[in-house]
């Protein structure tokens, strides 16, 4: 299955190599995804757990114009009320992983290692498929300057802080609250990220207050929640119209079993044991299709590679263990 959909990719890759929307500073590593991917994902999603029913997301009346971008509050409020009707994505088991190791955060040997040295990979991703969306310059020093961006599932917050020294106004929120007390104390340590605002909450309780943000991100939190589906659902919900979500997870391919598990936690002892559950990975055509049916189109999407000589993680088209995909949120 992987080896059919790196091949599908790189066909992929192959047809749009020329594509003018490739202005990234390394534009080889990032797909741009035709329509074609979504009918190929609907025929290999067939017999999958996530086909959740066609139930549609409610919609209101009009949003609001948007407030101005330039400081206030971390996020929107629409004006309507609706009923929420998105189911908890808590599973307790995972959670309870997270707390026990929440005072790990910031050792940079430590468990999240990995996360720490994939960290200026992914968001060299998130930089450059933002600001091509969202026409700001990458190459300045605050290019997120006045985006109201969402980290669901901040753990300690190293994304977050990176998001808010580019300029990006951040909330970071995360469901374990020992996560949320170490990313608060880290933050404080510098005046530029102590403007974070941190939540002990989850993305559908943000769905119920009826927030909004230019960009909902969620870097290695699908795997660990109680439905998928569901989870992107919230996520979309929360994007703003036109705006960008951002997912990373790991595939369910042959690979990801002898390296994600087997080797980081096993061998190398990169991870705690059972941090990961195999059956818990999603394809990433499984990504791409739960995300069209919550009204988000994947539009671009790559891969991490580690070199193990270097230490060092980059962005790959090869997408068969770690990979990152950015999509819109649709028009409804
Ligand atoms: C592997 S960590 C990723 C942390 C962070 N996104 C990063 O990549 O640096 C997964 C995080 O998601 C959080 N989490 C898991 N399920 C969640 C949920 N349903 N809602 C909010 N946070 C959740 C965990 O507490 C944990 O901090």
């Amino acid at each position: 299955m992987a080896s059919k959909l790196l091949n599908h990719l790189r066909a992929l890759y192959t047809t749009n190599n020329h594509s003018p929307s490739h202005r990234l500073s390394n534009p080889k590593l990032i797909f741009h995804l035709p329509r074609s991917f979504l009918s190929v994902s609907q025929s290999l999603l067939h017999a999958r757990p996530y086909s959740d029913a066609p139930e549609p997301i409610p919609t209101g009346p009009p949003l609001p114009e948007k407030p101005p971008t330039n400081g206030g509050t971390t996020s929107y409020k629409k004006n309507v009320s609706r009923a929420s009707n998105f189911s908890s994505s808590l599973n307790e088991a995972e959670l309870s992983k997270f707390s026990a190791i929440a005072e790990t955060w910031w050792d940079a040997e430590g468990p999240f290692k990995p996360l720490h040295l994939m960290n200026p990979t992914r968001l060299a991703f998130i930089r450059s498929t933002l600001c091509r969306h969202f026409r700001k310059d990458p190459h300045c020093a605050r290019p997120f300057e006045g985006l109201r961006i969402v980290d669901v599932g901040c753990g300690g917050g190293i994304l977050s802080e990176p998001l808010a020294r580019m300029g990006a106004i951040v909330m970071g929120i995360d469901a374990v609250e020992k996560n949320i007390k170490i990313a608060r104390l880290h933050a404080d340590l510098d005046p530029v990220t102590s403007a974070i605002e941190y939540h002990c909450t989850t993305a559908e309780k943000l769905v119920e207050e009826q927030r909004e943000f230019d960009a909902v991100i969620a870097l290695e939190v699908i795997e660990h929640v109680a439905d998928p589906a569901e989870f992107c659902k919230s996520l979309a919900a929360l994007t703003v119209t036109s705006g960008a979500t951002v997912i990373s997870t790991i595939n369910r391919s042959v690979r990801s079993y002898a390296t994600a598990i087997i080797a980081a936690e096993y061998l190398l002892h990169w991870l705690p044991k059972g941090t990961h559950q195999w059956s818990s990975f999603l394809i990433p055509e499984e990504l791409v299709l739960i995300l069209q049916r919550a009204s988000v189109t994947v539009q671009e999407m790559a891969g991490f590679e580690y070199n193990p000589l270097t230490g060092r993680w980059t962005l790959s088209d090869n997408v068969s263990v770690n990979f990152i995909a950015f999509g819109t949120k649709n028009h409804q």
